[in-house]
């Protein structure tokens, strides 16, 4: 059975379920209820129903007997058994979400190609991490000092935070990932940061511009206009050196055949000669002004190298681009 769920005060509505609790159906609609650990422990996800009844599997241990006779509910628990009005707060932007320090332990150690980490960091199991697909967290280090990294995954997938780590010569943290990290590690992380994710006021269609490891904050942001059924059309172009760099080629021509309003152009700079390739070549951005001349209708989403994101911004500028709809992680946070 399927009910409905009013939120107000900004009258945004979406379907519960029966098998689903009022939270998740929120996040598989991408809707942004507050919530933190997503097992009736916290009390962050706690709003007031004003009209409707919801039921329990069992009593949540955050709601007191006195929140339910003042008309609050815990909405990761809750499942609705009539349609509902309720009253709570909802992430618009990321600065609606709270900034958490977790400790985490590293679940899984993968790697994807020649330099590139594939991490899954597995929280407590009393907490979890609200996100926006695209944003990034820190892992906090000795001395006060952090390291940078975008989330590859989606809200509605949030037991797990992934990341990909690309190996740069030099850089202490990074080769201390390839060359010691061990499954079972445990860290502390700060998160989420940052105003990389999807405008969804907007209708715009999209053009995801990534460069290397960019393609993970692209990946969780296609995986979440996915799950939230976002009609917008999406043209991602992922611009490496060699074929060898499309880390998740397979999973980015997968989202193609999921959704038809989804495309996907990978572009090599300096393919091998035995890459054998017959695609696109050359500066991602240059493949994205051939095949988009006229920029003004668009929202472009870069994640990626700062020199990437900045060749690109004056020419996209000149093809029509408003500035507001240029969109980077590379404007606020350094990798190792
Ligand atoms: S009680 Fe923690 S999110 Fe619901």
């Amino acid at each position: 059975m399927t009910n409905r769920v009013k939120i107000e005060p900004t009258g945004h509505e979406f379907n519960v379920n029966s098998d689903e609790t009022v939270l998740d159906a929120a996040i598989r609609q991408g809707v942004h209820l507050p919530y933190g650990c997503r097992n009736g422990k916290c009390g962050k996800c706690m709003g007031k129903l004003l009209q409707g009844e919801v039921a329990y599997n069992e009593a949540p241990s955050a709601l007191s007997s006195a929140d339910k006779a003042n008309g609050m509910a815990l909405f990761c628990q809750a499942h609705a058994t009539t349609d509902l009005v309720i009253e709570s707060r909802e992430a618009e932007t990321a600065a609606d979400i709270p900034v958490v320090k977790l400790p985490c332990r590293l679940e899984a150690l993968e790697k994807l190609n020649h330099d590139v980490m594939y991490l899954k960091l597995k929280l407590p199991a009393t907490e979890r991490m609200q996100f926006l697909a695209g944003q990034y967290i820190d892992f906090l280090l000795d001395e006060g000092k952090h390291r940078s990294f975008s989330i590859a995954n989606a809200p509605h997938n949030d037991e797990y935070i992934e990341l990909h780590i690309r190996h740069v010569t030099d850089g202490k943290f990074t080769t201390e990932v390839f060359a010691n990290m061990k499954v079972k590690e445990m860290f502390r992380i700060e998160g989420p940061h940052g105003n990389f994710y999807i405008r969804e006021k907007s209708n715009k269609p999209m053009i995801f511009m990534a460069g290397g490891t960019g393609f993970a904050p692209i990946k969780g942001m296609v995986e979440h206009a996915l799950k939230t059924g976002m009609e917008r059309p999406i043209h991602i172009f992922w611009g490496v050196h060699a074929r060898e760099d499309l880390y998740m080629d397979d999973i980015a021509r997968k989202f193609t055949k999921l959704n038809p309003l989804i495309r996907y152009t990978p572009v090599l700079s300096q393919p091998k000669d035995d890459d054998n390739w017959q695609g696109r070549t050359g500066w991602v951005h240059e493949a994205i002004l051939e095949d988009y001349p006229d920029l003004s209708g668009y929202e472009v989403y870069a994640a990626g190298p700062p020199a990437m994101v900045y060749a690109a911004e004056d020419a996209f500028k000149a093809a029509g681009l408003a500035k507001e709809n240029y969109i980077s992680d590379a404007f606020e946070f350094n990798k190792d």
